[in-house]
């Protein structure tokens, strides 16, 4: 029987498939040619699937609302050609530093589309935003405000929204629920209207809404309807940003609700609650560009003691979530698809921390041999990190079977390119 595109779990960019030879392929491009060409460990990103989903999230509001716009939490892949692809399809764009703000204007986006965040900005981030153009600074903090308005004394008030936490959590890893009362972030629902009151008084800032952001990897959406509840009772505003959250398939049997029902529920919950004609901010990150990517490890070693070790040549470097957040992948060898040899898959990094994959079952998996863990795009680059000397790996954009380097792996030169002696 043919191998199909079902033979794939939706954790993989939507144009990969297994060919009739059992081999992965990603946007035209066979897997294992791609680690001969461009070494391992990889990224891999499948650029149709990124637009995809951006189209997916522009459609879904479209067709419910006449006003919207959907940021790319940028985040979850600060990288000058995915800020430019995200660009180019139209979305705009959320930064959480100085240095997320400087690759988004470097990959194109309009200054004025683009929200700045952080609970501890500095008055260098805050100027850099003001001279940048940026069109709106959620505002997090009483301190802030201070800053800020030292910042605006030079001419048009600037825009900006303030952030609260609704007090309302979802199913998620606590290292990743952002929307409680005893928050790092944001105003709680009790301070909230004496910081309104105090921005509003303000003639250097002008206050257009409200923000708000739960948490991450939400796999159902009540919580967010609960959110959008919870703020109502803090006045009528023009805008609000609904953050992000929405969570993806990281393995087969993960369902996060689709796209076009997370926006209907946002946007239903926000003309129910909030009223008709309010502008509408969604803020995804991990949605937009999660399932856009994989990594490709080589096989290092297999070891046989009480387990079966397979060792690739990555690991916590260039995958910090299954260590941060016992967040599960799969894995696969990426020219012979299947199981049978329950196995570890172990990073190369000195911890016994470093587990890609705590058990999955691969199909004898042998030094050299290319294996595959999809979802990586989101946090995935972001996070990446040198522990042991390891240098970063690159950035591969394949599209109708063309593959490009966006991001070139890192050298042994570059580890010490900042060392002054
Ligand atoms: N908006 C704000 C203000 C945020 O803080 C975040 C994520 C987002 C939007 C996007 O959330 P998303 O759609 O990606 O769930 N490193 C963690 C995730 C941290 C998320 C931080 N904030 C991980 O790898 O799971």
């Amino acid at each position: 029987m043919p191998p199909t595109r079902t033979q794939l779990s939706q954790a993989y960019p939507i144009d990969s498939s297994i060919d009739a030879d059992g081999r992965l392929q990603l946007g035209g491009c066979d897997a294992v040619e791609l680690a001969r060409e461009f070494g391992t460990p990889a990224y891999i990103v499948s650029e149709d699937d990124l637009r995809a989903r951006a189209q997916a999230f522009v459609e879904a509001f479209r067709t419910r609302t006449k006003d919207f716009d959907v940021l790319f939490a940028s985040k979850a892949f600060p990288c000058t050609a995915i800020y430019r692809v995200l660009a180019q399809e139209g979305i705009a764009c959320d930064v959480a530093s100085g240095g997320e703000l400087s690759l988004a204007l470097r990959g194109g986006f309009d200054p004025a589309r683009i929200y700045m965040h952080g609970n501890a900005k500095s008055v260098a981030e805050l100027r850099f935003a003001r001279r940048a153009g940026v069109g709106h600074i959620v505002i997090d903090n009483h301190d802030e405000i201070e800053r800020l308005e030292a910042v605006v004394d030079d001419g048009e008030p600037q825009p900006v929204l303030l952030r609260v936490t609704p007090d309302v959590r979802g199913r998620t890893n606590d290292k990743i629920s952002t929307g409680q009362a005893d928050s790092k972030f944001g105003f709680s629902i009790a301070q909230a209207p004496a910081a309104i009151a105090r921005v509003q008084g303000s003639d250097r800032l002008d206050l257009v809404g409200l923000h708000m952001h739960i948490g991450s990897q939400i796999l159902e959406l009540e919580p967010f309807r609960l959110a959008i509840e919870a703020i109502a009772p803090l006045g009528d505003f023009s805008t609000y940003n609904l953050g992000g959250g929405l969570g993806v398939a990281y393995t087969a049997d993960q369902e996060p609700p689709r796209i076009a029902d997370y926006v209907a529920a946002k946007v239903d919950a926000v003309t129910r609650v909030l009223g008709p004609g309010k502008r509408i901010l969604d803020e995804p990150g991990r949605a937009l560009v999660a399932n856009s990517t994989v990594t490709l490890y080589t096989v290092q070693s297999v070891k046989r003691n009480v387990s079966t070790w397979v060792g690739v040549d990555g690991g916590m470097s260039d995958n910090l979530r299954p260590m941060l957040y016992d967040s599960v992948y799969e894995a696969q060898v990426a020219d012979r698809f299947g199981g049978g040899t329950l196995s570890r898959l172990a990073g190369k990094h000195c911890e016994s921390g470093d587990v890609i994959v705590r058990e999955v079952e691969l199909n004898d998996p042998r030094v050299g041999d290319v294996i595959v863990t999809p979802a990586t795009g989101a946090y995935g680059h972001a996070m990446a990190n040198n522990y042991n000397g390891v240098p970063r790996p690159p950035v591969i954009m394949v599209s109708h079977g063309d593959a490009r380097v966006v991001v070139r792996r890192e050298t042994y030169d570059d580890l010490a390119a900042r060392d002054v002696e």
